[in-house]
């Protein structure tokens, strides 16, 4: 049985991804600082797959720790997700932003050659692409200047891991380095069983917690920043992906195993776009809810549609998202609701 180190594993991604890898069999070590989740999420884990994780709470930040577990745990790979993820708060902090998600990313991979672990799985975002000049996004297209910190956090963490894989590839002492990089589309959705979902701290940023919470009575109105786009309703369109598909990608991904002097990278999403009516539509009638919307400026640095090509992951990880938007909206009220009566 592998061992796999889940660094943020208690987060929305992280957490379902530990559960799809429990699923399938392998060992499951979540090492999570809890800046951003609830050691709760660990049992509640446990309480979809009968598995208990291993837990450590841990600031991946401080070396010594981070060489420890991996000391502890030697893992046979790492699916690395901790990281901060605001966008609008990466921008109020940007220091705080690069301190944290790249001096993580360096302590994890120094651990890693401390104890021979060559396999990293990343996680990253169709942020790097910016505003692209055609859809659908492959993963040839260029990468763009980030639009925040956050997103330059994306980029710059991809590129050390591509020094990293070509320098263990050239020089015959190192240890082979295998890095694949995720580009997640828009992660949305929960677990069925709605024992884990997303978290959102104080008001989201996001289109579907801020949907299902003004549903729920949490937020009087939803905003949708802008109708002027030149879109078919007017509004944007993104390329919404379930998490369990997501999470999902991350097992396939763990199983390609190739040795090559690059960081393989792979679009995540569904390569349908919505756009935030179709999103709402679909929660009115997954919900039987009625949602109080009202029409906003648009809101600065939103693209106007971005959707992907998916179809490397489809080849060469076998991978495919199932899941349909209506999944996404019933399962993130599903989720919402536990919340609320918990
Ligand atoms: C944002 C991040 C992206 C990150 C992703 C998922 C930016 C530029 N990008 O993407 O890096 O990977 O979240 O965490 O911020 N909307 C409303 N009203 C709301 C909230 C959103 O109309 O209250 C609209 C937005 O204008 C957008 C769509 O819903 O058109 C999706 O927004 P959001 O969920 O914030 O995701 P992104 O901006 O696409």
């Amino acid at each position: 049985m592998e061992k796999i180190l889940v660094t943020g594993g208690a987060g929305f991604i992280g957490s379902h991804t530990v559960v799809a890898l429990q699923e399938s069999g392998y060992e499951v070590v979540i090492a999570d600082n809890l800046s951003n989740s609830d050691e709760m999420v660990v049992s509640q884990i446990k309480k979809i797959t009968k598995i208990d994780p291993v837990f450590e709470k841990i600031d991946l930040t401080c070396t010594k720790d981070t060489v420890r577990l991996f000391e502890v745990h030697k893992p046979d790979a790492v699916i690395h997700f901790a990281s901060y993820k605001a966008v609008g708060e990466s921008v109020q902090k940007p220091l705080s932003y690069y301190f944290n998600n790249i001096t993580s990313l360096l302590n994890v991979l120094d651990g890693m050659r401390h104890v021979g672990c060559e396999r990293i799985i990343f996680s990253s975002s169709c942020t790097v692409y910016g505003i692209p000049d055609e859809l659908p996004v492959t993963e040839k297209f260029p990468r763009k200047k980030a639009c925040s910190p956050y997103g330059n956090t994306k980029k710059i963490s991809e590129d050390i891991l591509a020094d990293a894989v070509y320098a263990a590839f050239h020089n015959d002492r190192e240890l082979p380095l295998k890095a694949v990089s995720l580009r997640y589309f828009n992660p949305t959705g929960a677990h069925p069983s709605a024992l884990i979902g997303e978290l959102p701290l104080g008001v989201p940023n996001n289109l579907m917690p801020y949907i299902t919470q003004t549903a729920a009575g949490i937020r009087p109105v939803l905003n949708v920043f802008g109708n002027d786009y030149n879109t078919p309703d007017g509004t944007c369109i993104r390329d919404y992906i379930h998490v369990c598909d997501l999470a999902e990608a991350h097992v396939l991904a763990l199983k390609y195993n190739k040795v090559s002097s690059f960081v393989e990278m792979f679009n995540i999403g569904t390569g349908r776009g919505y756009s935030v009516l179709e999103v709402i539509k679909s929660f009115e009638k997954m919900s039987g809810v009625h949602l109080n919307y009202e029409f906003a400026p648009r809101r600065r640095g939103d693209v106007e549609k971005i959707w992907s090509s998916p179809a490397k992951a489809e080849e060469l990880l076998n991978w495919k998202a199932y899941r349909s938007l209506d999944d996404m909206t019933e399962t993130a009220w599903k989720w919402q609701l536990a919340v609320l009566s918990a």
